[in-house]
């Protein structure tokens, strides 16, 4: 493909994310009414069109991987408040659906510094997971870990598949469903955040149900 032609499927990816990012916003000023005929569309309507925002996010962010462009913009962000923003997030989207909770370890900082955008990508992405998966609940820690800032997303679902845990260890990570996109970008941004010749981690792994551990330096 020639690079004029990456352009324009730049520039069209990033307008049609910017508009599915304003029909969300339309949609969050319909209230709620409590009729599962009048609400439940709309849920799966924001829910969609969240999920088309994240695909072209991603094809953005491999159009930036390919030319050598996936640059972190690292600037200071309080961990916390991002935390009450994504809890807010799955909150809406699981209403009464699932139960969302919250922990902060001791000893995160008030500011660490990294790609919040690319950060919430990945989150989201793990928080979709969760709400696809879970039976009945989804939590998102922030923590130190490793002397890195971790956010954690774990849920009671079945945990994650044999080859998704395999994937961490060098497997594809492809699975019969889904992508298999969303945790291999996560990886891809967490890998992309150093700092001083540290750079990020995604930890997968299975306790109660799947705990996706986002680790950055
Ligand atoms: N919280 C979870 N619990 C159980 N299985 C999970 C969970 N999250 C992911 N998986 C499994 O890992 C697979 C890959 O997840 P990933 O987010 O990479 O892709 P996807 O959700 O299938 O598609 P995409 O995110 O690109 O829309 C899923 O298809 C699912 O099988
Ligand atoms: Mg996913």
């Amino acid at each position: 493909m020639k690079f004029d032609n990456l352009d324009l499927y730049a520039a069209l990816m990033h307008e049609l994310k910017n508009n599915l990012g304003l029909l969300i916003m339309t949609l969050d000023t319909i209230p709620v009414q409590g009729h599962p005929d009048h609400d439940q569309p709309l849920d799966e309507a924001r829910l969609l069109s969240q999920r088309s925002v994240e695909r072209l996010q991603q094809a953005l962010l491999i159009y930036k991987a390919d030319s050598g462009e996936l640059h972190p913009v690292v600037d200071a962000y309080a961990p916390v408040e991002m935390l009450r923003e994504l809890r807010d997030t799955a909150q809406s989207l699981a209403r009464d659906r699932l139960h969302v909770d919250t922990l902060v370890g001791d000893q995160v900082p008030t500011l660490w510094f990294f790609d919040r955008s690319l950060v919430e990508m990945a989150l989201i992405n793990a928080i979709h997971n969760s709400l696809a998966h879970s039976r009945s609940r989804l939590r998102i820690e922030a923590d130190m870990v490793d002397g890195c800032l971790a956010y954690t997303v774990r849920d009671d679902s079945a945990g994650y598949p044999d080859h998704i845990l395999a994937y961490g260890s060098g497997g594809s990570g492809h699975g019969s469903a889904g992508t298999g996109l969303g945790l291999r970008f996560a990886r891809l941004i967490a890998e992309a955040h150093d700092n001083n010749g540290r750079h990020g981690e995604l930890r997968l792994f299975n306790e109660e149900g799947a705990v996706f551990r986002f680790l950055l330096p």
